[in-house]
């Protein structure tokens, strides 16, 4: 892809695309989602718009030939790109088997949804070597189906891969990429904790892993505030002990023994069909006397595609009642890549509440001396569901 011109004078660029085969050249502004130029621009009005967040999948669309989230694809972004919607799989032989299968196995009813799940469909028919049921589950599970219980769609993509591995059809030859939306094939590889040294001598020597640039300004900040019924003093002291942080915070795991100043991890993350592991290193500090501290790091996966930076700072005060610590957190953080489709602020706020919330319980059990919590990966599919379901409840005023 190349970058779009911006028209002289004006915020509006023209971007040159092909879409469904034709050569178009569209006018959009920097911030527009491809979803709208196709719709609005285009009048391709079979790419639907649900909860505009990557979350549903109704605007699943192709982007050189892989599944893609229109909503969250700036269209400037796309300037050179092939971008297939459902109106050009109109005459593709996959699609017709699906949309007959569709029809057969009732994998429908009011149809919002379909567009974006016959195009990820698609993928899995060309990419799944037999009709595995599981792994179809897993594929679409980037697609929402408000209407159906999904017992059809499932059947009919069987069916369809079952058909065509029958007729002697295999899999693309490109079947070894990940299945699932632009993403999904950078990941789902995992961070592996190296046994922890013993001594301070024996650490780890540093592993080439992305640090924080000096000159870093976060792109989105948010706040947050923990209450815990423990005296600050004891939270404070929790808060400086980074092992035991590490194994209250979803998805974190420690790949080398951290120092006072430094520490070097991971963080696993699954949306769905897509997997990421960030892994990368962080600088902490402290200041004892305010009872603040802060963290400032920077990973990448493993493939390099995506990105993150951030700060955390914090500071532990005296909370509302006798005996209680109010921790008030200000994040700052910048993501670039496939996953920062991910990192609207609106939705990372929404996740970081349901985060610390996890987060705020484990430390409540350590500075209780119950059992320290197994670390979990984050499951942000699973974090976000009340947030789906609030802007699915729209779709309707959008088809
Ligand atoms: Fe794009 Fe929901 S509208 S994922
Ligand atoms: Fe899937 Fe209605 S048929 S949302």
């Amino acid at each position: 892809m190349s970058a779009a011109l911006a028209e002289p004078g004006a915020s509006r660029m023209a971007v040159a695309l092909t879409v469904n085969g034709r050569a178009v050249r569209v006018a959009a502004e920097p911030r527009s989602h491809l979803g709208d130029v196709l719709r609005d621009g285009l009048d391709l009005t079979g790419t639907h718009l649900g909860c505009e967040h990557g979350v549903c999948g109704a605007c699943t669309i192709l982007l050189d030939g892989e599944p893609a989230r229109a909503c969250l694809t700036f269209a400037g972004a796309c300037a050179g790109a092939a971008i297939t919607t459902i109106e050009g799989l109109d005459t593709d032989a996959i699609a017709g088997e699906l949309r007959a299968a569709f029809n057969r196995e009732h994998a429908l009813q009011c149809g919002y949804c379909t567009p974006g799940m016959l195009v990820a469909a698609r993928d899995l028919v060309l990419r799944l070597p037999e009709a595995d049921e599981r792994r179809i589950r897993v594929g679409l599970s980037g697609n929402l189906c408000r209407c159906t219980g999904y017992a059809g769609i499932v059947r009919a993509v069987m069916a369809v891969i079952a058909d065509r591995r029958l007729r002697g059809i295999p899999p693309e030859s490109g079947a070894g990429r990940a299945l699932g939306p632009v993403g999904a094939r950078i990941g789902g590889g995992t961070v592996t904790p190296l046994p922890l040294p013993t001594s301070p001598a024996e650490s780890v020597a540093p592993a080439a892993v992305a640090e924080l640039s000096a000159s870093f300004v976060p792109a989105h900040s948010f706040t947050q505030v923990l209450d815990l019924a423990h005296p600050p003093e004891a939270v404070f002291a929790l808060l400086g002990d980074i092992e035991a942080v590490a194994a209250c915070l979803p998805g974190a795991v420690l790949t080398a023994r951290p120092t006072p100043d430094t520490v070097e991890g991971g963080l696993q993350v699954r949306i769905g069909p897509i997997a990421a592991t960030f892994r990368g290193r962080a600088r902490i500090a402290r200041d004892e006397a305010a009872r603040s501290g802060s963290v400032r790091g920077a990973g990448s996966d493993a493939g390099g595609r995506s990105a993150t930076e951030g700060r955390i700072r914090y500071r532990v005060e005296v909370g509302p009642t006798p005996g209680t610590a109010r921790v008030a957190l200000d994040v700052g953080y910048t993501l670039t890549g496939p996953l920062a489709q991910f990192g609207r602020p609106g939705l990372v706020r929404d996740l970081a509440g349901r985060i610390a919330a996890e987060f705020c319980r484990n430390l409540d059990a350590r500075l209780s001396g119950v059992a320290a919590p197994a670390p979990a990966g984050l499951d942000p599919l699973r974090l976000i569901l009340g947030l789906a379901r609030a802007r699915l409840a729209a779709w309707f005023g959008r088809a």
